[in-house]
């Protein structure tokens, strides 16, 4: 049985597979032809922060697929009363068969996936987002750009490490920079550099947003205010002055660059409304995606267990 609680969980060709099964399941969903590989299957989705799309994705892929996602928020679980992380596992694994997880530390799913008996799904944690990163692959391959350079300019976080993890796997160049300050994690990033090296992946940090936009075909970036930071506004906008991704940042990167958000997208922080309405079918192509996506995380742990 296989986990999903960061991509360095996968190889490459795991990864690949995972995607082409999401375009196999994607090409159906687009004629209404919904295979049931997940008959009778309960989806249990675990949420400790709020969410749109991953709960939206989630619950309606588990359901095109012929199963049943069980919305579960933190506030009505005992989890929110104290109820241990490995005893909600061990309940919950023994009723339903795959369990989605939004939380704050990352050691809270590895904790729930130790002591579950059904495959884990990591639906974003402190330190990583995966099925937002597989998606932005997906999305990045539709657009013709999976040999992209991608630069990400923002916050050392979840999203920062998701894609340092797709990179190091993958083997593109991706550059980030990020405020002093507000680097990514040390251990995260040696251990993509330890992946870069089989995988022939290039990754380069700094402080200059502007070097790290210098020719790219993708640009990314993400909320300066991650869920559970809200008081760190008023300092993290001031550390993040020249961080906004606007047409004249954009202009750094090639012609035909696209540019990438996770959403949700704060306008005037780190993206302005021209910028993120010039690629807005792109940013929702990427929303989108991860309905798809999901579904092939899905369907292949299912197979794998
Ligand atoms: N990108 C993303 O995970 O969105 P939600 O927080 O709305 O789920
Ligand atoms: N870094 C953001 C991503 C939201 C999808 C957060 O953790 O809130």
């Amino acid at each position: 049985m296989r986990h999903f609680l960061t991509l360095s969980d996968f190889t490459r060709d795991e990864l690949l597979e995972m995607i082409d099964l999401a375009q196999k399941i994607k090409a159906q969903t687009k004629t209404r032809h919904f295979v049931p590989y997940l008959e009778r299957q309960t989806l249990g989705m675990i949420f400790e922060k709020s969410s749109t799309r991953t709960r939206v994705s989630f619950e309606t892929g588990i359901y095109q697929l012929g199963g049943m996602g069980l919305f579960l928020s933190s506030n009505d679980l005992q989890l929110g009363r104290g109820e241990p992380m490995r005893d909600t596992a061990r309940v919950i694994s023994r009723m339903v068969d795959m369990v989605m997880i939004r939380t704050f530390e990352h050691s809270k799913i590895e904790e729930f996936a130790r002591y579950s008996r059904v495959p884990v799904i990591n639906g974003l944690t402190n330190s990583f987002h995966p099925v937002q990163l597989l998606t932005d692959y997906m999305t990045m391959v539709e657009y013709g750009k999976s040999e992209a350079i991608v630069g990400y300019i923002g916050d050392g976080n979840n999203m920062a490490h998701s894609w340092l993890m797709l990179a190091s796997i993958m083997g593109f160049e991706l550059r980030i920079a990020t405020p002093k300050g507000y680097e990514c994690n040390e251990t995260i990033v040696a251990q993509a550099q330890e992946m870069a090296k089989q995988s022939g992946a290039k990754l380069s940090f700094g402080d200059d947003p502007k070097e790290a936009l210098d020719g790219v075909d993708v640009v990314t970036t993400d909320t300066w205010i991650s869920m559970g930071q809200e008081s760190e506004k008023e300092t993290k906008v001031k550390a993040f002055e020249g961080y906004l991704v606007d047409d004249e940042m954009m202009a750094l990167a090639k012609e035909d660059a696209i540019f990438l958000h996770c959403l949700p997208a704060y306008r005037g922080y780190e993206v302005s409304e021209s910028i993120f309405e010039k690629y807005a079918d792109v940013i929702f192509d990427e929303a989108e995606n991860r309905l798809h996506t999901q579904k092939g995380i899905m369907v292949w742990l299912d197979s794998h267990r």
